[in-house]
């Protein structure tokens, strides 16, 4: 496609493949990208107006809420309540379902959320991003229900994210490859800037929290000994923003390998199965590459609840295989 191809010019052409197709879903991605950019100007403007630092309360997780992270997810549910394409959305940041209001028309999807990734790194000037998973609904009534949620992460029709980098990104699947676009902040519209994204199937960066080595479990512990030590011949590079969405997206188009396993202290690991670990997941497969519990493949997963965490090993296809392999032998 040309230079210059807008994230809606895109959409259109790829929704045109797809003979009666309504276009809901179309305008849904369409809504999405307007939530981010939304985002986006709150985020540049965030040093100026009084909105960095926490709120003084905590989510429903027990952290501290940014005051960003409300932001963020207001600002999704004002750019998606009304436009027709949801039944409800559920977000990192509430507790509960959300339900399209009486007032709005009704749609087949339900969108969960993840509001601000990284918000902790707000304060300090590093990059964030929304992460974002839609599902079709299971339920017929004139709510959404917790089924329409709790569907195992294969059953995705789309996922992705916006990164508030040094520029604004935004990168997603429909299940046919994963494409990028970048913010043109003069025109203000997402231009199609990465086609068809490929992971490498194997890289040398490698991103754990390593504060966290005294809980690890055995397999963690011997892996990234391995990796340390050179054995295979190569000298991998530590790399942790603390931004799962940023460090992801590093490795997505670098080649390496993300991990928050489970351990002695978190035995499910820090990260949302719904909000985090499913998007990502999904996003990863599409370009080549894999997620894993250690153990499990996470799209297999079945969701029991709303806010579950999971361990998440996500990255290069040979870099996931083989942690996989530490893990099976620990
Ligand atoms: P969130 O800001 O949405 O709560 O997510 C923070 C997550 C994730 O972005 C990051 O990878 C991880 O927390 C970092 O956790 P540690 O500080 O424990 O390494
Ligand atoms: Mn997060
Ligand atoms: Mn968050």
């Amino acid at each position: 496609m040309d230079i210059g191809t807008t994230l809606t010019r895109f959409l259109l052409e790829e929704q045109r493949k797809f003979p009666g197709s309504t276009g809901d879903f179309t305008g849904l991605l369409a809504d999405i990208a307007i939530a981010g950019k939304m985002i986006c100007r709150g985020m540049s403007k965030a040093g100026l107006i009084d909105i960095l630092g926490a709120t003084g309360s905590s989510n429903v997780q027990g952290e501290e809420v940014q005051k960003l992270d409300v932001v963020a997810n207001d600002t999704m549910i004002r750019a998606l309540d009304h436009t027709g394409h949801l039944i409800g959305m559920a977000s990192e940041e509430m507790e509960d379902i959300f339900q399209i209001p009486d007032e709005f028309p009704k749609g087949k999807y339900v969108l969960m959320y993840d509001p601000l990734d990284g918000s902790s790194n707000i304060d300090v000037n590093i990059s964030v991003g929304t992460i974002f998973s839609i599902l079709r609904r299971k339920s017929t009534g004139n709510k959404a229900t917790l089924e329409d949620f709790l569907q195992p992460g294969a059953e995705q029709v789309c996922a992705g994210y916006v990164l508030y980098g040094t520029s604004t990104m935004m990168v997603y699947t429909t299940g046919t490859g994963v494409h990028g676009f970048t913010l043109d902040p003069g025109v203000g519209e997402f231009l199609l800037s990465h086609e068809d994204i490929r992971i490498p199937d194997r890289g040398d960066l490698y991103s754990i929290n390593e504060g966290n080595a005294r809980y690890w479990h055995k397999g963690t512990t011997d892996y990234i000994n391995h990796l340390k030590s050179g054995a295979g011949g190569t000298s991998f590079k530590g790399r942790y923003i603390g931004s799962l969405v940023a460090d992801f997206h590093r490795n997505l188009l670098k080649g390496g390998i993300f991990l928050y396993p489970g351990d002695t202290k978190s035995p499910d690991g820090k990260l949302r199965l719904l909000y985090e670990a499913n998007p990502l997941a999904f996003l990863a497969e599409q370009a080549g590459g894999a997620a894993s519990t250690g153990e499990k493949r996470i799209l297999d997963l079945m969701p029991t609840k709303l806010h579950q965490r999971t361990p998440l090993i996500i990255g290069s296809k040979d870099n996931v295989a083989e942690a996989e392999r530490f893990w099976a032998g620990a």
